[in-house]
């Protein structure tokens, strides 16, 4: 894993935003599109003025996809997607084919999470092992260490490595909203990862999984990312 530490937000998401700027830069020399996936939560409503920044002639090329999406329409204020939709893609006048919600009208998760895995399969460059390669994913962390929406102690995370989907339902008592997540493997094969860890909590758990002190079945999911070299974690 990478880190870089910044002294405030405003820092964090500037270079955010600059590695966003250059993957699209790089990605329009070989392809039509950059493939993007945004983070859901507060961390994206307080990174998206930074998206705006960028010229508006490489964000028209860029398809916007989500790590992960709470099971409600569009229109919910609990939607990853229509959040994004809301605050930044409308405001900016991003085509809506370009806009890619995991969720929206289906009734049924399961059919929802294939229904996106095929689009991504069929939208995306893929790897040697066949998985859809995103040009940039964006994440963000919960302050019990969960990122997208794998959360922990849950089956998905202590059993991820043998589970081939991209795309997988999670369902728990625990929260709001049925969700649906990119699994590790789809992660794992974009070309750069950033995971935003803003607030002291979520850094200290970083601090935690760096040191490799929390062996123990997955106390902290966001573990499973440290062992990445193309994810940078950006802490304030
Ligand atoms: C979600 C997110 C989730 C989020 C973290 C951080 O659907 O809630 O995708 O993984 O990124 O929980 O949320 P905050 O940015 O609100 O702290």
């Amino acid at each position: 894993m990478n880190r870089k530490n910044f002294i405030n937000a405003q820092e964090l998401f500037s270079y955010a935003q600059g590695v966003l700027e250059k993957s699209i830069e790089k990605s329009l020399k070989g392809k039509e599109f950059c493939d993007i996936a945004l983070l859901g939560g507060n961390t994206a409503k307080e990174f998206f003025p930074y998206i705006k920044k960028i010229d508006f002639e490489l964000l028209k090329k860029v398809r916007w996809f989500f790590s992960d999406e709470r099971c409600v329409l569009l229109d919910s204020p609990d939607s990853n997607a229509g959040q994004a939709q809301r605050l930044l893609l409308d405001p900016l006048g991003i085509n809506q084919d370009q806009f890619f919600p995991p969720y929206n009208q289906e009734k049924d998760a399961q059919k929802a999470a294939l229904a996106y895995e095929q689009v991504l399969k069929n939208l995306l460059v893929k790897n040697e092992k066949q998985i859809p390669v995103f040009d940039l994913i964006f994440l963000g962390m919960g302050a019990d260490g969960h990122f997208a929406s794998l959360f922990p102690q849950s089956e998905l995370v202590k059993n991820f490595n043998k589970n081939p989907r991209l795309i997988e339902v999670y369902k728990s008592f625990k929260i709001n909203h049925t969700r649906l997540t990119m699994m590790p493997r789809l992660i794992e094969a974009a070309k750069e990862i950033m995971l935003l860890a803003v607030g002291n909590e979520k850094v200290r758990i970083i601090n935690q999984v760096e040191l490799g002190e929390d062996e123990k079945d997955f106390k902290y999911p966001v573990k499973i990312l440290t062992a990445q070299d193309n994810i940078t974690f950006l802490c304030v």
